[in-house]
Parts: structure tokens; C-alpha cells; sequence
């Protein structure tokens, strides 16, 4: 590993890498295991799984061949939207923890703010104080979703986890989650590579400009924003390409010129804010065991 990481903060007190790695859509086990023995080769700490992501045995097993002690890295899962109850995310936990191999968790989170995630957030936080996770957050909550739960939680969330990359810069939820001191993680940071954005003139210009790539670009703007990001690769040249976005800086006219490409417009359907995409989301039930 070239430098130090930097860091982020997070409201329980710890510190966590300011990337980490996406394991979204990774569903081969040999492309699993690959992709995430060369995150940690090429220095991501930070490890982004989930239960629907149907691949936690793969990821334990890079985390075990990867031969970087555990206490080194932050490991992260999620709980699915048929677990969101008190009862059953206890079960769920237990069974990523299982899949994982691993004996507790750095950061969990709620994965979609549906069925009783007030219920799965006191499991949650039964389990922090039994030393079984150390952080817990949650992801595509909506500001009155995270009114709800500021409301009832006795441990406030360290993080929401939103689609975000330059054309969908979410500037109101990450104002929000800054007033109430919780972190803005990034999920498709690259816009899931969506080629119109990776060869836009604006991050192409950018990129020669700083002897960079158009994705350095977009991932070297979320850390300056105070956002992080989650990219995935299966390619170990790109896995090592997006992590290298630390020696470098974008001056503040830069900045500006990137926070105008900002469209508000999702690439993704799923779209916490509409009742209609919630019962879809809602609707997924998976065999995960
Ligand atoms: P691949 O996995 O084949 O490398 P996001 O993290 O925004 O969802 O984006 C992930 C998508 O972007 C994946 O399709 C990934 O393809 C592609 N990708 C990741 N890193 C890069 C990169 N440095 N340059 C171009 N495409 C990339």
C-alpha cells in the first residue's frame, strides 16, 4: 500500500477509510473472491457487502486468503427488507455473520427503510452493545425516514448509504445528514460506469488535466465533498486505478464545475421516494440462507 488512508469521521467515534469497496453485483464466486483479495491488495480497508448481494461466503473467503489480519479491515453487510423485524434481523445477522465466517461486524445497516426497520434497529442496537457490531447505519432513507428513526433510535446512525455520483449529487440529503452529524456513503459512485458519464468532455478534460482517469475524477470529487464512495470492479487494473485518487486535488473552480453537472435525475428506479418503487423494493423476497 503507497500512502496512509485518509479518514473519515463518524458520529459513534470511529474513524473509517474515506473509500471502500463495492460488492454489488458480484455474483461469481471466482470474480468475488478475486475482486476483493485485490481491494485489499491495492489498500481498500473497507469492505461493502450485504445478504442480497448472495455473495457473504465469497467475501469471507477473500477476507481469509487476503492474509490482512481482521482487525485491519471494516467489514459491512446488510439486512434485507423480508428481515426487517426485530426477531428476524437478530436471525439474519447471525446467519451473515455465518456466511461471512466471521464473529462480529464492523458497520451493519438497514438496507431499505420498509416492514419494521424501527424493530430491526433495536435488535441492532442490542447487538452493538453486546460487542457484536461496532457501527450501524442504514441506506436509501428518505429525510422523514431518518426523522422516524432519530426519534426512537437510543444509537443514532453513523451513516445513509444513497445512490449518488455526479449527475444525482443528492446536495439536500447530504445538507441534511451534515446537520445531524451522519456520514453520506455513496453506492454506483461511478453512475455504474455509465459510459455517457466516464467519457463526459467535463471529467475527460479533468482527467487529462491531472494526469488522471475520468473515474479518478468522479471518485476523487465525492472524497473532497465529504462522501464515501463505494466502487465496484471485477478488474484488478480499475480495483487498483479507483483506489489511487489520494495524491492528487481538485482546485474549488474544479469543484463548482463538477457540483453543475448535477441533473438531480436517478439512474437506478429504485427511488426510495415513491410509494410505488417502495412496494416494488418491498416485493423482493429472496432465499438468502
Ligand atoms: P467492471 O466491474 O467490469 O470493472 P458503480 O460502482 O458506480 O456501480 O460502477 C460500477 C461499474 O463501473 C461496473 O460496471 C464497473 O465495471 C465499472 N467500472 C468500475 N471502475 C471503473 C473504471 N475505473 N473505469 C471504467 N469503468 C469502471
Amino acid at each position: 500500500m503507497k500512502n496512509k488512508i485518509p479518514t473519515f469521521h463518524l458520529n459513534n467515534g470511529m474513524e473509517i477509510p474515506a473509500q471502500g469497496f463495492g460488492c454489488w453485483r458480484i455474483k461469481d464466486e471466482a470474480s468475488a473472491v478475486n475482486s476483493v483479495k485485490w481491494a485489499i491488495q491495492h489498500g481498500y480497508r473497507l469492505i461493502d457487502d450485504a445478504a442480497v448481494y448472495m455473495n457473504e461466503p465469497f467475501v469471507g473467503r477473500a477476507i481469509k486468503e487476503s492474509g490482512v489480519d481482521r482487525k485491519e479491515l471494516l467489514i459491512a453487510s446488510k439486512v434485507w427488507v423480508q428481515d426487517c423485524s426485530y426477531e428476524k434481523c437478530k436471525h439474519a445477522f447471525a446467519k451473515s455473520l455465518e456466511r461471512l465466517g466471521l464473529d462480529y461486524l464492523d458497520l451493519y445497516m438497514i438496507h431499505w427503510p420498509l416492514g419494521d426497520y424501527l424493530g430491526a434497529w433495536k435488535a441492532m442496537e442490542e447487538l452493538v452493545r453486546a460487542g457484536k457490531i461496532k457501527a450501524i447505519g442504514v441506506c436509501n432513507f428518505t429525510e422523514k425516514d431518518l426523522d422516524t428513526l432519530l426519534a426512537h433510535c437510543t444509537i443514532k446512525p453513523v451513516m445513509n448509504q444513497v445512490e449518488c455520483h455526479p449527475i444525482f449529487q443528492q446536495k439536500a440529503m447530504h445538507h441534511y445528514l451534515d446537520e445531524h452529524g451522519i456520514l453520506m456513503e455513496a453506492w454506483s459512485p461511478l453512475g455504474h460506469g455509465a459510459v455517457n458519464l466516464l467519457n463526459d468532455p467535463l471529467f475527460v478534460a479533468l482527467a487529462q488535466a491531472h494526469h488522471k482517469t475520468p473515474a479518478q475524477i468522479i471518485l476523487r470529487w465525492h472524497y473532497q465533498e465529504g462522501i464515501l464512495a463505494l466502487p465496484k470492479s471485477e478488474h484488478e487494473e480499475r480495483i487498483a486505478q479507483n483506489f489511487d485518487i489520494f495524491d492528487f486535488e481538485l482546485s474549488e473552480d474544479e469543484m463548482n464545475e463538477i457540483r453543475k453537472s448535477d441533473t438531480n435525475h436517478r439512474l437506478n428506479n429504485d427511488d426510495p421516494y415513491s410509494e410505488e418503487s417502495r412496494k416494488i423494493i418491498a416485493s423482493r423476497v429472496y432465499d438468502i440462507e
